[in-house]
């Protein structure tokens, strides 16, 4: 009697024990559960974000590139023409003395135009040549990432990011331009999938003109102008397998609770519709799971924050 009360006691116990072990099992991969889609939802993002952009860029690339060679021909052509009709003129002035002529070029101020519209011309050249490199920059940073990884120069790729976020970087009226200090090391080409490290490229340089933005609040621009925002970027020849990339800034800089949580997904302290906490967690899974490489991150509140990569060459 009294044993079988005891045995269905335990017996009780042991499929409470099992229900709350089964519990566990389905907690435990219900997380495991969570933690794949988190995942599989930054790469969904990362990849949506990435060819939506990469593909309006060289959309607008290519589609600009008809007519600036259209307006470059067009320009060295109304070059050579211009020489040709200044001399012409040339003669026309030395061959008749017609007061007609005379007054109309003074009307003109026909001395004048003869000096400025080459420089015109020469700088529309300019303008041509300057679209030029921006186109360039454009199907760099877009360049569509093919399965396997290809030899890519990322100071190209850090440079194309710069002319994308040139309209951010410029002066405007609440400060100076935001200055861009180089330090490249010379650099082998290394195995990479380019797109996506240029996205990470724009996630940390974009983090750093937010940072300019929290900084700059209070400050005048004669303040600023003292103590100038700063981009340090530099790369290094770590060794014949790794190199080195770290972008630093001079702006707010980070709490160390902060710092702790950059690359969680999803964490930010940015308002709502500012940012959406998913830069830096992008840019882990890119550098970490993608390459092989690292990165970290080391900050101070009021003095600023850098990023540091290491990637693997092959
Ligand atoms: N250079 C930096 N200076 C100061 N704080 C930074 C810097 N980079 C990142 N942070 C902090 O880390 C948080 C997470 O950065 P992350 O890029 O992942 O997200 P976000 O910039 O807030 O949003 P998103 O990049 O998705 O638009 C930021 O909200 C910010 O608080
Ligand atoms: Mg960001």
């Amino acid at each position: 009697m009294f044993t079988t009360q005891r045995q269905t006691i335990i017996e009780f116990l042991c499929a409470q024990a099992a229900i709350a072990l089964k519990n566990a099992q389905l907690y435990e991969q219900a997380q495991q559960a969570l933690r794949d889609l988190q995942k599989a939802q930054l790469q969904i993002v990362q990849s949506e974000k990435m060819s939506a952009l990469g593909s309006l860029l060289s959309g607008v690339a290519h589609e600009i590139n008809n007519p600036l060679g259209f307006i470059a021909g067009n320009v060295s052509m109304a070059q050579d023409n211009l020489t040709d009709l200044l001399e012409h003129l040339e003669l026309y002035e030395e061959n008749t003395a017609a007061e007609e002529i005379e007054d109309h070029a003074e009307d003109i101020d026909l001395e004048y135009l003869r000096e400025d519209f080459p420089k015109i011309l020469k700088s529309m050249n300019v303008g041509v040549e300057q679209m030029k490199n921006i186109s360039t920059s454009l199907r760099i940073f877009s360049r569509k990432d093919q399965e396997h990884k290809t030899k890519f120069n990322i100071h190209d790729g850090i440079e194309s990011t710069l002319v994308i976020l040139k309209h951010r970087t410029k002066a405007n009226h609440k400060r100076p331009a935001i200055e861009i200090i180089k330090e490249y090391a010379e650099l082998p080409e290394i195995k990479c999938f380019p797109g996506q490290l240029n996205q990470v490229f724009m996630n940390i340089l974009a983090n750093a003109i937010d940072a300019f933005e929290e900084a700059n609040v209070g400050k005048t621009y004669a303040e600023i102008e003292k103590k100038p925002n700063q981009i340090n970027i530099s790369t290094t020849n770590v060794d014949e397998n790794e190199v080195k990339i770290e972008i630093e800034d001079n702006g707010s800089g980070m709490k160390p609770e902060t710092k702790e949580r950059i690359f969680e997904q999803g964490f930010t302290t940015k308002g709502v519709g500012k940012g959406t906490g998913l830069g830096m967690a992008i840019a882990h899974q890119i550098i970490t799971e993608k390459h092989g490489g690292e990165i970290t991150c080391d900050s101070t509140v009021g003095e600023g924050t850098i990023l540091r990569i290491i990637l693997p060459i092959v």
